[in-house]
């Protein structure tokens, strides 16, 4: 029956989908979503919501992106080793909003769900992640909804990460929306695992669930164990290596640059020697004199007062 429907009556529908093909939402039961939308004509607020959450991702990809480049700078590394975003698809988002005994409208998924925008932070080490998400928490724009800490209290599953529920603002031309966007903070190790359970598992009827699930936790103990090992030896790397840092924080650069560079550094490593071993010079006589072993200081003359 709905397939009698004239779709083209719908003013710009077609080109809105046009332009919002890049959230990818073209396979047959999306568009099975999308004539539920357009019956119950919602399909242009339905994109412009979309096109809301859009904005709010960019927001928040933005403000981890300008840490990432701060840090790298000061520390001499990334402390993000990618950045990933989706919208949620519509189906994903009918299924959620059915799942939980809600229809279909615009303002259910507003208020009901919570990842219809969502970016994930993969990170190198788990003291990042809470330094990072400490950092993004304190911006005044940002107001926080929820965080469950995965990672000091892993799920049943065995996974971990930081997730964090914000409102981001989206300044359009003429309003301001406040946009909830899901974060989640995940090492490499942390993804690595979930990544592959996720394909593996997550929401999935298996059998021999008991010793999968066993199996998949005892990994994710090990992954934790590698993550918590590689933060040691950076640990001890940075401590061996903290005065070359300081040296060289913008060592990041042309193989030309990093010539001029290291002879820079070299330089400078040279007259921080030299200082150092003045230093040293000067430090032995002050000692000398304190002692007064090789310094002899001439007594006062006695001069017999007429
Ligand atoms: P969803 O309905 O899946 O969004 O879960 P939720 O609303 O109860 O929130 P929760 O914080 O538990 O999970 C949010 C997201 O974290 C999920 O959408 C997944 O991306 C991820 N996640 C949570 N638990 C697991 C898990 O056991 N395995 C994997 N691979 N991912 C998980
Ligand atoms: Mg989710």
């Amino acid at each position: 029956m709905s397939d009698e429907i004239d779709y083209s009556r719908i003013t710009g529908v077609e080109q809105l989908y046009e332009r919002m093909s890049y959230l990818d939402f073209g396979n047959d039961s999306q568009k099975e979503v999308e004539k539920v939308l357009r019956l119950s004509d919602q399909i242009k607020p339905f994109y412009n919501l979309m096109m809301r959450y859009d904005c709010a991702l960019a927001e928040v990809r933005t403000k981890l992106e300008v840490f990432n480049k701060e840090l790298a700078l000061k520390n001499n590394r990334n402390p993000f080793e990618s950045i990933k975003s989706r919208i949620k698809t519509p189906v994903s988002i009918y299924d959620k909003l059915t799942k939980k005994g809600y229809d279909f409208t615009i303002k259910n998924i507003e208020e009901q769900i919570s990842d219809i925008a969502g970016i994930r932070a993969i990170c190198s080490f788990e003291d990042d992640i809470y330094m990072l998400a400490d950092c993004f928490k304190k911006q005044d724009d940002i107001v926080i909804l929820q965080e469950k800490d995965y990672i000091a209290n892993p799920k049943e599953s065995g996974y971990r990460s930081l997730h964090l529920i914000v409102e981001v603002p989206i300044f359009l031309t003429e309003e301001k929306y406040f946009m909830k966007v899901e974060v989640q903070f995940r090492t490499i190790a942390m993804d690595f695992w979930a990544s592959l359970e996720h394909k593996m598992k997550y929401k999935k009827d298996i059998e021999n669930a008991d010793t999968i699930t066993e199996d998949l936790k005892f990994s994710a103990d090990l992954i934790n164990q590698l993550d918590r090992r590689m933060q040691q030896i950076r640990q001890k790397i940075d401590a061996s290596d903290s005065n070359d840092s300081q040296i060289t924080p913008w060592l990041q650069h042309s193989d030309e640059d990093i010539i001029v560079q290291k002879e820079t550094k070299e330089k400078i490593i040279d007259e921080i020697e030299k200082h150092n071993k003045r230093k040293s010079a000067s430090n032995k006589k002050a000692k000398a004199i304190e002692k007064n072993d090789d310094i002899k200081i001439a007594k006062p003359r006695r001069t017999a007062i007429k």
